[in-house]
């Protein structure tokens, strides 16, 4: 079977915080530093931070923090974000090398030279880029609010939607537009097969699945619910029945686990692999994060020009979303 089960989380027992996680907390008090968390990042992680979540929740955050330091674990575009969103403070992040395929697959030269044949086209990006990248779009998106951002934009206006083929035929079916769709792809989403899936779930009468709009058209059509990381932890709470089938980086479990703890859930895997993961945001381990409060190292650093020419498409996505 490719799958991994986890059992509702009220059947097991409680950790006590380890010896680093103690010495990260303390060292937050002592830096004065907030810990912003995706959904993606290992638990030892996510049961110390101020704030575990999805990419809009995390940029909401980070606007917001009073915090001296904002340590991030996540990915770089997402710290490099938050630096934008408020680039008074400092910003580390525990792997400078926790990079991701879809911003390596969107090139901003590239983007550059393809926006020309399109000259009045309006250009929304996945948040899952470049900072150069940003700087050329007009609204940034992310996996949450894509749907909503995407149905303010006039129908007669012609789209570029760049980095993610998948995530952006997804809003091409479920608006009915025919946005211009960037060729780039998330590694993780992409090694899940439609077959398989459908096994899984005969495996699990009852069980919806729910994935991750990065997946494939194919993939997609085999859930019940196609959604943000947030708001799978909205559809698996209000979903009434008891085991949930997950096809997404499997470290997602873990938030759902402790906020639905009467739940099963079920992480799909791909065939040939122990666990659907993401390389990179495996390389946010704790001693990297204790180490990164220690220094102050890496941080994220910007050209302020170009800072704020990314600010605009990300403060215009902040405005339009609910
Ligand atoms: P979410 O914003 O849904 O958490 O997605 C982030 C991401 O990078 C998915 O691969």
């Amino acid at each position: 079977m490719q799958a991994i089960v986890f059992p509702p989380y009220k059947n097991c027992a409680p950790r006590p915080l380890s010896e680093i996680q103690k010495r990260i907390l303390e060292l937050k008090r002592k830096r004065k530093a907030v810990i912003l968390a995706h959904n993606y990042v290992c638990e030892d992680i996510q049961l110390i931070a101020d704030y575990v979540g999805d990419s809009l929740g995390l940029s909401r955050e980070a606007k917001n923090a009073s915090a001296e330091v904002i340590a991030f674990a996540g990915v770089d575009f997402m710290a490099e974000t938050a630096k934008i969103l408020n680039p008074e403070k400092t910003l580390v992040l525990p792997d400078r090398g926790a990079g991701c395929t879809l911003e390596e697959l969107c090139h901003p030269s590239e983007l550059a030279v393809f926006k020309r044949d399109y000259p009045d086209a309006l250009v929304i990006s996945y948040i899952n880029c470049s900072a150069a990248v940003k700087a050329q779009s007009d609204i940034i998106c992310t996996s949450g609010n894509a749907l909503d951002i995407v149905r303010q934009i006039p129908q007669d206006k012609r789209i570029i939607f760049c980095p993610d083929k998948h995530l952006g035929s997804w809003i091409n079916e479920q608006t009915g537009r025919n946005m211009i769709l960037w060729n780039g792809y998330c590694w993780a989403h992409t090694q899940y097969k439609a077959d398989e899936l459908l096994r899984l779930k005969e495996a699990f009468p009852g069980a919806p699945l729910v994935c991750h709009p990065e997946c494939p058209r194919e993939v997609r059509s085999t859930a019940e619910c196609v959604c943000s990381t947030e708001k799978m932890i909205s559809f698996c709470r209000d979903f009434p029945g008891d085991k949930i089938i997950i096809a997404t980086v499997v470290e997602m479990i873990h938030r759902l686990q402790r906020e639905i703890p009467d739940k099963t859930f079920i992480a799909a895997t791909a065939s040939g692999r122990l666990s659907q993961h993401c390389k990179n945001m495996r390389m946010n381990t704790p001693e990297k994060l204790l180490a990164c409060l220690e220094k102050l190292e890496p941080r994220i650093e910007l050209d302020s020009a170009q800072m704020d020419a990314a600010r605009a498409p990300i403060e215009r996505m902040l405005e339009m979303s609910r």
